[in-house]
């Protein structure tokens, strides 16, 4: 293919792939398209460490890293590491007699506390820390930066580009994508609410046209709702220069979610790929589980504010379920085409499934325009 995206990155195909994991990174990028590395609140060494890997891996195509940069900075301060007095007691009684209840056994204190106290350290992350694990980043091949949530900083962007880094970032709106514009990146994401973890609430059919309108002649990249490729052809025609997925590479075998939480996603329809603030304070569409439903139901209390939300599942409740492997109970980040996830596949064959289908598509759509 042609086009502006595959001429900036010098790829065969816009397709890009947003991934916590490196395998997908990699591959993806073989395939032709663009892996791009979630590296949300990594310490330095994990940085290094994945990085040093895919440069091992990667033989030469281009990839990129997303990060989380905070503008406002989380200081727990002395409620550090004692989840009694980090959580509210109602919150924290809700989550543990809701398990206690189901029989899902509780972790070792010991365990259960080395958890908290990491994740606190993990969200305790500082501008400071950001900026570290950017700049060791960038002493690697990285062709793209992707900020997750917020406009870059004019900082970041003059360095990405004096380095020849394209910077880039997630909208849910016409005027963040704007923004994002005035910021300097090189092009902008725009995430309909169909999308896996964090999202807006329109869908990507409405937003995509109005985010290439608004920030024209900037490629936009649509993302939200595409694993196929009738919806890259879709996301084509609405004037986008390629597409950002995060959920299809969820199937593959390369994916980092555990056998049990796949085989609950090739069971899911589209609507249990429910918005929740219950896993992160935030709207985050995830896999519908006993734990999003029990904060919907009467007399369920107010989920907590970002972190605070995150560290309570997290801490008090994910590696409990995911250890006890209590399917009711297992949720994952997943967008609404987990309705059409039904059985594991390869990164390669997502991608060339994707191509063939875009084309079918395109031979149709020229029978009939004509
Ligand atoms: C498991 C999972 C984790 C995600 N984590 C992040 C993240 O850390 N940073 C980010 O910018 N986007 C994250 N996203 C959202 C993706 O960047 C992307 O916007 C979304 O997956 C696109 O929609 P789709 O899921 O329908 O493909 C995540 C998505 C999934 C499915």
């Amino acid at each position: 293919m042609k086009n502006a995206m595959c001429e900036m990155f010098g790829i065969e195909v816009p397709i890009f792939a947003f991934s916590h994991c490196r395998d997908v990174v990699v591959e993806v990028s073989k395939a032709g398209g663009f892996g791009v590395l979630g590296m949300a609140r990594m310490s330095p060494e994990r940085v290094r460490e994945e990085l040093r890997w895919i440069d091992a891996h990667i033989e030469g195509r281009p990839y990129g890293i997303d990060v989380l940069m905070p503008t406002t900075y989380q200081d727990f301060g002395g409620h550090k590491f004692d989840a009694e007095q980090l959580f509210p007691r109602r919150q924290l009684e809700f989550v543990r007699t809701m398990l206690d209840e189901a029989g899902v056994p509780p972790l070792p204190p010991d365990e259960a506390h080395a958890i908290e106290t990491a994740l606190v350290s993990q969200f305790n992350f500082t501008p400071q820390e950001s900026a570290e694990m950017i700049e060791i980043a960038m002493e690697h091949p990285i062709k793209l930066i992707v900020n997750a949530l917020g406009s870059p900083p004019p900082s970041l962007v003059e360095r990405a580009h004096a380095r020849g880094i394209k910077v880039a970032a997630l909208a849910g709106a016409p005027k963040h994508a704007l923004r994002h514009k005035q910021a300097g990146c090189d092009f902008v994401i725009a995430v309909g609410t169909e999308a896996g973890g964090h999202t807006g609430h329109v869908t990507s059919m409405v937003l995509w046209p109005r985010i290439v309108d608004a920030v024209a002649p900037l490629p936009v990249l649509g993302g939200g709702g595409v694993g196929r490729g009738r919806q890259m052809a879709a996301a084509l025609a609405l004037g986008c220069e390629g597409v950002w997925c995060g959920s299809v590479w969820l199937k593959t075998a390369q994916s980092e979610v555990t056998p049990e939480i796949k085989a609950k996603m090739f069971e899911a329809g589209s609507e249990d790929a429910v918005l929740t603030r219950s896993v992160t304070g935030k709207p985050c569409r995830t896999l519908r589980s006993r734990f999003t439903d029990a904060w919907d139901e009467p007399g369920a209390p107010e989920t907590l504010p970002a972190p605070l939300q995150a560290i309570l599942w997290w801490g008090q409740g994910r590696t409990r379920v995911e250890r006890a492997r209590v399917k009711d109970f297992l949720t994952y980040p997943v967008g609404q085409i987990v309705g059409d996830m039904t059985e594991e596949t390869s990164v390669r064959q997502v991608v060339y499934e994707m191509m063939s289908e875009l084309v079918e598509a395109k031979d149709r759509l020229n029978g009939v325009v004509g």
